[in-house]
């Protein structure tokens, strides 16, 4: 039997979406107290009232706080559920086969493009610093598999839905020049972390995204896709939004 920590996370409902077609026996946990969900109620900030039963021989943690703002802005609350929460998650499955942990390209520090995963961490913001101070941790257990990927790109996250309704309508929309992703699709995604389960290989992996982008640029093709006008996407720089964190230059990683 496998586990998701963190089935209503973008990757956890995929994941558990694309295992529910095949008939792969699974449970998820959630933290959201909803009465119709058949998910296991699990708080990361309260380990020790958790009911999770050693079960489980395939683990996926999903959940984490991905807010970067917040991270850069409460790093001791965040710290404790990025690093120590998962602490106590590979102490408690310590002898279940696999615990797949997710990452990001968050690790290293934007100074060159497509990084492999044996390359020189060297975090720049404090999401990125506890991704890593996780990763090491993780890797003393002979059942831990880290993967990494960058900017995940759904079609249906509510700013492409946006661009892209806006766009069909002839109207204008706005991207930052200055803020590139490696845009990384969830299937691929959940592809990878299939592939590292029916391999059961351990260690750090990467999950390949395109090439380093600013969204200005990928906003360009999404009109181009469209049948659109590049004139209707309009510039505009990161620094007129609120980001308390440091972004790095180049966010790809290369695939093992
Ligand atoms: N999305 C990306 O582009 C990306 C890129 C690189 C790496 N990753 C990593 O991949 C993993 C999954 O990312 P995602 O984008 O799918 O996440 P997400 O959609 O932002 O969801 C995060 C999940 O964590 C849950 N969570 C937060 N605090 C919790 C707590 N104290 N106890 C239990 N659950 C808690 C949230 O629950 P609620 O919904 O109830 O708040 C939510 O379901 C994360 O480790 C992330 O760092 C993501």
């Amino acid at each position: 039997m496998r586990l998701i920590i963190g089935a209503d996370s973008k990757v956890g409902s995929a994941l558990a979406r694309n295992w529910a077609r095949k008939n792969i026996k699974f449970h998820g946990t959630s933290r959201r107290n909803a009465p119709e969900s058949e998910n296991i109620f699990f708080d990361l900030s309260d380990f020790e009232s958790s009911s999770l039963k050693k079960v489980y021989d395939k683990i996926v943690l999903c959940a984490a706080i991905t807010d970067m703002n917040y991270c850069e802005n409460n790093p001791e609350k965040s710290h404790s559920i990025n690093v120590d929460a998962v602490k106590k998650i590979l102490d408690f499955f310590y002898d279940s086969k696999q615990i797949i942990l997710l990452s990001s390209s968050q690790v290293f520090d934007g100074s060159k493009p497509f990084r492999q995963p044996n390359e020189k961490k060297n975090p720049i913001n404090e999401y990125g610093k506890q991704k890593s101070v996780m990763e090491d941790i993780a890797l003393a257990y002979e059942n831990a598999t880290i993967l990494r990927f960058s900017k995940i790109v759904d079609e249906k996250d509510e700013l492409f839905l946006n661009w892209k309704k806006d766009l069909l309508s002839e109207k204008e929309i706005y991207a930052f020049y200055d803020y590139s992703i490696s845009a990384t699709p969830i299937e691929k995604v959940v592809s990878k972390i299939n592939t590292l389960m029916d391999k059961e290989v351990f260690g750090t992996f990467h999950c390949e995204g395109k090439k380093d982008q600013p969204y200005y640029e990928y906003a360009k093709d999404l009109a181009v896709s469209l049948d659109r006008s590049v004139s209707l996407v309009k510039k505009i720089s990161y620094k007129e939004k609120k980001f308390d964190y440091k972004l790095p230059r180049y966010v790809s990683l290369r695939d093992t």
